[in-house]
């Protein structure tokens, strides 16, 4: 096993077939780092599906070429109009679809159950609303009172975006970050991603995490950060001209002590105020 809390890529020591095929195609992928619980199912499945591809595109390649030198045109042999009799491509083709099958049932569904709707109770999660716009996130935490407070679409003005009520006291503890989006080590962060303007993705690839931002929408995603770090955030949806500088934006996975230093250090905001920071 690698050493606790630093990000790794390999999978821990293990000598089944399985994990020795994944850890080979782990090896030839190289694969991104991965800094979240759900990240090495996040890799079996991907690697999973390059063996089944790198066997097909062998296979395919090798029958096709195959049949260009066994069925070529010479002179005094006609076409054979009745074409196969056997029942080997039948055979190839259940063993194929049963491949895909284990793949869609044994692993795609109960990682999507596990990873995207078994969500972790609000109560022990890092709660983050994370607002993106051309071109860049802000992070929105609740504060100690773990409210938001009221938004009104009425109370939105250059120094108050998020139409937050500065008179709520649940807004007044609220915390704001630009492109800087802090969250202790394993601990669940629920991350409810939307957007200001045109539709955006939050994507983190050392956390295995893509979201999608769409303006009216609020959409939470769920993971727990295993190793510290300052992971960068890509928006994965072309949004306009200045789309690649949303790379600006990072995750910072810290120790509960830090972040909660980071959390004092940036209280006392309001919560209308964005930092710059
Ligand atoms: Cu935001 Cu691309």
């Amino acid at each position: 096993m690698p050493p606790r809390g630093k990000p790794t890529n390999r999978l821990p020591a293990d000598s089944t077939s399985l994990s020795v095929a994944t850890a080979m195609m782990e090896k030839l992928l190289n694969l991104p780092v991965v800094a979240s619980e759900h990240g090495h199912d996040v890799n079996t499945l991907v690697e999973l599906v390059h063996w089944l591809m790198g066997i097909l595109l062998v296979g395919w390649t090798v029958f096709f070429i195959y049949t260009l030198v066994r069925f070529r045109a010479r002179p005094g042999l006609k076409a054979d109009y009745h074409g196969v009799r056997g029942h080997a491509s039948t055979w190839m083709e259940v063993g194929v679809a049963s491949f895909e099958a284990i793949l869609l049932l044994g692993f795609a569904i109960p990682l999507w159950a596990k990873t995207v709707d078994d969500f972790p109770p609000e109560a022990d999660s890092t709660v983050v609303r994370v607002v993106a716009e051309q071109f860049g996130w802000t992070f929105i935490y609740p504060g100690p009172d773990g409210k938001f407070g009221r938004q009104d679409l009425s109370l939105v003005t250059a120094e108050n975006p998020f139409g937050f009520d500065p008179e709520d006291p649940s807004t007044k503890d609220n915390v704001q970050s630009m492109n800087e989006m802090y969250v202790p080590l394993k601990k669940p962060t629920i991350a409810n991603c939307s957007s200001k303007d045109v539709i955006h993705s939050f994507k983190v690839l050392p956390l295995r995490v893509t979201q999608d931002c769409i303006p009216g929408l609020n959409i939470p995603v769920h993971f727990v950060p295993t190793a510290t770090g300052k992971y960068q955030i890509i928006c994965a949806q072309l949004c306009g001209n200045g789309h690649a500088a949303m790379a600006n934006g990072f995750v910072v996975v810290e120790t509960e002590e830090n972040f909660k230093a980071w959390m004092d250090s940036k209280a006392g905001g309001g919560g209308t105020a964005t930092s710059f920071e």
